[in-house]
């Protein structure tokens, strides 16, 4: 007889089931012991008597059993079944397991390779696992080919202050900011092409929603413009709702989060520009420099009069990136946009990419790079070059909305952050 789950359980009352997976809960007398066995469908209380009481009585938690029971219905049993055990295999007995409650979120991200068996991150891993199924069903849906991009680049693209430099073999190189700059070559022969991998950053501040190392969905479209562009990202998070919102309801309702409210979350989004969204915010008592770059804090205050994600579009040039195109209408301004989302922020990056090459260069002078060092990227614009755009998604801040996480830490199996790199 082969292992059911305990999500299969229902299905057995009355017969007899097998099951295996560890020791989530235990309690002994003389007469009974309960064991709440755990496994990744989740968590049924077996009972345990006469012969069997001694070995169910030296369990510990989190101990790796195999066991053997009729299943019936009992109201008092958490999930409304308990199983009583007629056989019942030790295949590892753990030693006394260092997480027990009450303890801080600091002391468990120490801990989190054993962090990890918690329901709480077990359902938020699960939420993560459908959130990059999604991602990948949406652009393969599309008719999207996935591209990869090297990790270690002589380029910046996201501004030289956030650049991580390794020794490689005895000369300075970066890790890898975005996929962007080769997604642009790579889009004269692919057309439309996304990406999920790992991006870098080396933040200097430490807050709830940056990581140094974070998963970066993005994606490059030849001859798309603005508009579809925004279109583009309003239907992919769209799409990742639904996805989650089908796939994972059980585990958003252990993380207290309501399906139905993700499931309603439709396109389009609403759109404001970068000078209404200053407008806002000054209603409401914050005074922003005169084209300075929304800071958390304010993007923050911002989506309090959202529950919606929100595009903010058209960004003033000098604070976004230099690859960004100029604003056909406002030379001072970006065809650019960030998504926002209520308290986690931006969750998107996106532009319509400049095609000029004396304004590309003069902008990466600007930003005091030597320009020989893309003239791989300029050519791009040498041979055929076309209209494109894209954006980039941050993967982890999509979690971290979605489960309703205070920290991004808890979106990603092992944080990396200025001050974690273990375990
Ligand atoms: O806005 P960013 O910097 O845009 C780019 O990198 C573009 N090259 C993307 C593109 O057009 N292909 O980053 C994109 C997204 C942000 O909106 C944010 O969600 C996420 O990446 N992100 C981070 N997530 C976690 N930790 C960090 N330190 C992040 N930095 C950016
Ligand atoms: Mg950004």
């Amino acid at each position: 007889m082969e292992f059911q789950t305990v999500s299969q359980v229902p299905e057995y009352d009355g017969k007899v089931i097998k099951l295996r997976g560890w020791v989530y809960r235990h309690r002994a007398s003389k007469t009974i012991a309960f064991v709440v066995l755990r496994d990744v469908t989740g968590t049924v209380q077996c009972t345990v008597k006469g012969d069997l009481l001694p070995k169910a009585d030296e369990l510990r938690i989190e101990s790796a059993i195999e066991l053997e029971g009729k299943v019936h219905k009992d109201e008092r049993a958490p999930g409304g079944y308990e199983i009583t055990v007629t056989g019942l295999d030790v295949v590892h007995l753990a030693e006394r397991f260092p997480i027990t409650k009450d303890q801080s979120t600091q002391w468990l991200r120490e801990q989190r390779h054993l962090w990890l068996r918690s329901q709480k991150m077990t359902a938020i891993l699960k939420v993560r696992s459908a959130v990059f199924g999604a991602i990948h069903d949406y652009f393969r849906g599309k008719g999207y080919y996935e591209f990869h991009s090297p990790m270690f680049t002589p380029c910046m693209a996201e501004g030289g202050s956030t650049l991580f430099t390794v020794d490689y073999y005895g000369k300075p190189i970066f890790l890898a900011q975005t996929w962007q700059l080769y997604a642009e070559a790579a889009i004269f022969g692919l057309e439309k092409i996304y990406t999920i991998a790992p991006s870098f950053r080396s933040e200097k501040s430490r807050t709830s929603r940056h990581l140094t190392e974070y998963w970066h969905a993005e994606v490059e479209t030849a001859w798309q413009g603005f508009d579809a562009l925004q279109e583009q990202g309003e239907e992919l998070v769209a799409f990742i709702c639904q996805a989650v919102a089908k796939k994972c309801a059980k585990e958003l309702e252990e993380l207290e989060q309501d399906p139905k409210k993700i499931a309603k979350i439709k396109a389009p989004f609403p759109r404001i520009t970068y000078d209404e969204a200053i407008k806002i915010l000054k209603k409401d008592g914050m005074s922003i420099a005169p084209g300075k770059d929304l800071r958390t804090l304010e993007e923050e205050k911002l989506m309090e009069h959202y529950e919606l994600p929100l595009i903010v579009t058209r960004y003033p040039k000098a604070v976004k990136a230099f690859y960004m195109r100029e604003d056909p209408e406002d030379p001072s301004k970006v065809l650019a946009y960030d998504m926002l989302v209520p308290r986690v922020g931006e969750i998107i990056g996106a532009s319509e990419r400049e095609t000029s090459i004396d304004e590309l260069e003069r902008k990466l002078r600007e930003e005091g790079e030597d320009t020989s060092t893309y003239e791989w990227y300029l050519d791009t614009r040498k041979y055929g070059s076309v209209q494109h755009s894209g954006f980039g998604l941050g993967v982890e801040r999509v979690i971290q909305w979605l489960c309703g996480l205070d920290s991004i830490q808890d979106a990603i199996g092992f944080p990396r952050t200025p001050d974690r790199t273990t375990p």
